[in-house]
């Protein structure tokens, strides 16, 4: 017979898969009670019902058969009471008070990698990138969040096939997730066919509620599809994320990597961590089995000796992505087994494998 406290641990540990933190932590476990082979499971939830039910009883189905449950499992759910959902509040703003407006992901000590994904110019597929590579992310266990701060020309709630807006718990908005990614945009704040025009202030204040009050839970890698070129949102997500990291999107022929440059530069200018280059568009594979690199080559390897930071990947051109991003399918997600899903599973391997600097200390270098 299964052991209560252990079936009640493993319940506990069960990740939600919308809040992206265990459930016990979220004060969403009300009772776990074993009669026989059975179990009876009581959760507490804030909103009226779970976005993603199916996905959380299959986690809490194999949580309590790992620790031993052979019979059934049956889950009640209940509503939370306004203090308990006060209690949940707290614990999403991780003890900070309501008016605090720091940035919780710049914590000296949180664990999530920010990720910048730039580029020179559009059009290069930043933000097929940046989606794609989120989705590998995702599938080799990561807990991986998007940030949209292309303001201008969002695209990744469609990329991903997301058309449900954020919820709002708490004063805090919890973003969408589609194919394990965790979604925020500005798309899902203004009306379809209405001008966006922003002026350096609201830019920056429209970011920081991205950071701010928006819960990303515990995430390992936060992407951030960045607007093209250089500009005013480089500037402010280097002051709200000192630590971040940043990655240069270019395509192979050599006038791409000449705008790109910049793109690195400016990096380097707000002291971000210019962690290196992914190529895109680098070759088409024809029906004959053979690789035509229909944009030339070089782009992204002189683009690394230029800014001294390792190519991290290339990435073909393939029809099906892009008939992928129309319609709300990434390729990584549809085709795991592809040759462009095979890139973007290299390329997160890279970036997992690069360690990040933590810090340096102005004091101690010696040159
Ligand atoms: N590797 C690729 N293979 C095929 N189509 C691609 C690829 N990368 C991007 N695209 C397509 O190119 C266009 C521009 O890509 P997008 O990601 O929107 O660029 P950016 O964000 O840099 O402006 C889109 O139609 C996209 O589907
Ligand atoms: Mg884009």
């Amino acid at each position: 017979m299964p052991d209560n406290a252990a079936v009640l641990a493993a319940v506990e540990g069960v990740i939600d898969p919308e809040l992206r933190s265990p459930i016990g932590a979220l004060g969403m476990v009300d009772r776990v009670s074993i009669d026989g082979e059975d179990v009876a499971i009581t959760l507490v939830l804030p909103l009226g019902g779970h976005p993603q039910e199916e996905e959380l009883m299959r986690r809490i189905r194999d949580a309590v058969t790992s620790a031993g449950v052979v019979g059934k499992a049956e889950v009640a759910m209940i509503a939370m009471t306004d203090e308990q959902r006060s209690e949940l509040g707290k614990v999403m703003r991780k003890g900070r008070e309501s008016g605090d407006r720091t940035v919780a992901l710049a914590d000296p000590g949180t664990t999530t990698r920010v990720i910048g994904i730039a580029s020179g110019k559009g059009g290069v597929g930043k933000s097929s990138v940046t989606a794609n590579l989120a989705v590998a992310l995702s599938q080799q266990g990561h807990r991986v969040g998007i940030m949209d701060a292309d303001v201008w020309g969002f695209s990744i709630p469609k990329m991903m096939g997301l058309d449900r807006p954020p919820s709002v718990l708490q004063d805090m908005l919890i973003p969408p997730v589609a194919h394990g990614v965790a979604v925020i945009s500005m798309d899902f704040f203004v009306e379809p066919d209405q001008a966006v025009v922003w002026r350096g202030p609201m830019l920056h204040k429209a970011l920081e509620q991205f950071l701010v009050d928006v819960y990303w839970g515990d995430l390992d890698f936060l992407l951030i599809d960045m607007p093209p070129g250089t500009g005013d949102v480089s500037i402010s997500i280097s002051q709200y994320l000192p630590r971040s990291e940043l990655v240069v999107v270019t395509t192979p022929q050599p006038a791409a990597q000449r705008v790109a440059v910049k793109a690195g530069l400016m990096a380097k200018k707000v002291n971000q961590e210019l962690v290196g280059i992914i190529e895109n568009m680098s070759w088409f594979t024809g029906d004959d089995g053979k690789r035509y690199e229909l944009f030339g080559s070089g782009g992204g390897e002189a683009l690394s000796e230029d800014l001294d930071v390792p190519l991290l990947g290339k990435v073909p051109l393939v029809p099906a992505l892009r008939e992928g991003s129309d319609v709300g399918a990434p390729i990584v997600a549809t085709d795991p087994d592809g040759e462009a899903a095979q890139a973007f599973a290299a390329l997160a391997s890279a970036l997992v494998e690069r360690r990040p600097r933590l810090r340096t200390h102005p004091e101690l270098v010696i040159s």
